[in-house]
């Protein structure tokens, strides 16, 4: 799954994405194992030198289901690649200099070989057409170390629900589960069975566990309470999807058996309390309005195309700018007291008071 350019809902078709976040408090406490902490940083804590970046080559490519592929990627030199578990992503650098986040669909045991898939978007912001178009076996990519911001905390009992290709970060967490004799039930919903990648996968683990939910057999999109339903007694659920069923399994979530709800969101955070500020690309620059429902990113992307971005939910750091002049509203989870104070800003998130101007070194 793309994390970063994901498909408005499940189908591609444009959506508000009014997402309101619970998550309990497990995942943080899990993901230090591998690649650490995503969403947080210790201030205090002084920055480790950065890693450098894994060199990978896509050693196989197929198609398991329509508009997905599925790639296999290595160390050129046949060595083990670091170890991750499962929710963990890799954070691809495209030929092009994109930058995705692709969660990890593969064996953790498998230290040979790292397994993605990605489902082709045209309307998404070219990741993933990339991806399909571009990456064939013996294409040279490099990426990140496997980060952990979805950690499965094994549970006794778990609800693991999946919207299309968000399947991806589920699947191994549905192999951890087996492993561990886990109480659990996977939930894969999307518009057809013909869409839906790794079904006979997931039903090798257990097929009495597995359930299909799709559009076409079941008259339109499944309700939260519906999925819900699902839940053994006390279940922890892991929800990956688009905005709409995140939307609709919180929502449901207290007056269903479940006890807990963690989740990996496509795309963009939802804005909340968003006022309308301004931004000034220099200080002699044009000066650009950003309304209330609209982040700063997406209104400089007008104005600056080549602004680079991945996340678009304040945690990569690829969109940061420096800010000349104002008073920002810091949203992100990742710049540190010091950043901020020298000027760093994330504008995927952060914003201004109503009224405000920043001017920026653009
Ligand atoms: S795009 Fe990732 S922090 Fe802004």
């Amino acid at each position: 799954m793309d994390l970063l350019n994901p498909p408005p809902d499940l189908y591609g078709r444009p959506r508000a994405d009014a997402f309101i976040r619970r998550l309990t408090a497990f995942g943080d406490r899990y993901s230090p194992a591998l690649g650490g902490p995503l969403l947080r940083r210790n201030p205090r804590r002084p920055h480790s030198r950065p890693l450098p970046p894994l060199q990978l080559v896509v050693t196989s490519r197929r198609r398991p289901a329509a508009d997905v592929v599925e790639l296999q990627l290595a160390d050129p030199s046949g060595g083990p690649l670091p170890g991750w578990q499962p929710g963990a992503h890799l954070r691809l650098t495209l030929p092009s200099g994109r930058e995705r986040h692709y969660s990890l669909c593969g064996d953790p045991a498998e230290r040979r070989s790292y397994r993605i898939a990605v489902r082709r978007l045209p309307e998404g912001g070219g990741g993933s057409v990339e991806v399909h178009d571009t990456l064939h076996p013996g294409t040279r990519l490099t990426a990140r170390r496997p980060r952990n911001g979805f950690a499965f905390c094994a549970e006794p009992a778990v609800l693991l629900l999946a919207g299309g290709i968000g399947i991806t970060p589920l699947l191994p967490m549905a192999r951890e589960a087996q492993r561990h004799g886990l109480d659990w039930r996977l939930v894969h919903v999307g518009r057809s069975a013909g869409t839906l990648p790794y079904t006979a996968e997931l039903r090798a683990l257990d097929p009495h566990r597995v359930v299909l939910r799709t559009d076409d057999e079941h008259d339109g999109v499944a309700t939260g309470a519906e999925l819900l339903a699902h839940a053994p007694l006390g279940a922890a659920v892991y929800c990956c999807g688009p905005a709409p069923m995140l939307t609709a399994v919180q929502r449901a979530l207290d007056a269903s058996p479940a006890a807990s709800l963690h989740f990996e969101r496509f795309g963009a955070a939802p804005i909340t309390d968003g006022r309308p500020f301004a931004v000034r690309l220099g200080a002699d620059g044009p000066t650009l309005e950003v309304p209330a429902d609209r982040s700063a990113l997406d209104v400089l992307r007008e104005a600056r195309p080549d602004l680079p971005y991945s996340c678009h939910q304040g945690f990569c750091g690829t969109c940061e700018v420096r800010v000349a002049a104002g008073s920002p509203d810091h949203r992100d989870r990742r710049l540190t007291a010091e950043q901020r104070a020298a000027g760093a800003l994330l504008p995927c998130v952060s914003r201004a008071a109503e009224g405000e101007t920043l001017v920026l070194d653009l």
